[in-house]
């Protein structure tokens, strides 16, 4: 049976924090979340980070095909949610105006911008096969991640 969100989340951060602990180097951190995620969530073909660097985004660690290098703040699902400083839960991407599809077997993605001391640092991006495979609970879940990850790295 599949586990339900709220418990697969919290075992997700568990993890997390149990990886970052005494570690605060960014790239090994992101590295082991990035496979953390590919592990535990079912029904994903890409999960990732993208840093902040000079006003884009640049590819940082991720598991999955190899994705587009350098995205522009603004572009993209990546690009909005960095510029506007806002979650994206994009059930369809093909609806969504401006998306950067990096593999074509993507049909739904979720971007949280994530942040060390205090500024923007970049998002974490997951995608899936499936339509609407992300909703509020992934979101609530995703968050929690990232705060253990700024927590680790403050
Ligand atoms: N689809 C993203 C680009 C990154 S890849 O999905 C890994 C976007 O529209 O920003």
């Amino acid at each position: 049976m599949p586990k339900i969100k709220s418990e697969l989340y919290r075992e997700v951060v568990q993890q997390a924090s149990a990886l970052m602990d005494g570690e605060r180097d960014l790239i090994a951190n992101l590295a082991n979340l990035s496979a953390l995620l590919w592990m535990q969530l079912p029904d994903i073909n890409w999960a990732g980070f993208y840093l902040l660097k000079e006003d884009e985004l640049v590819l940082g660690p991720f598991q999955g095909k190899p994705a587009c290098v350098r995205i522009p703040m603004g572009r993209g699902v990546c690009g909005t949610a960095a510029k506007l400083e806002q979650p994206q839960l994009v059930a369809d991407v093909h609806q969504f105006e401006g998306h950067i599809a990096c593999d074509a077997a993507s049909n739904s993605e979720v971007v949280l911008p994530f942040y060390l001391n205090g500024q923007l640092a970049g998002v974490l991006d997951i995608d899936s096969p499936s339509l609407a495979r992300f909703d509020q609970d992934d979101l609530q879940g995703l968050q929690k991640l990232v705060l253990a990850l700024q927590d680790a790295m403050a």
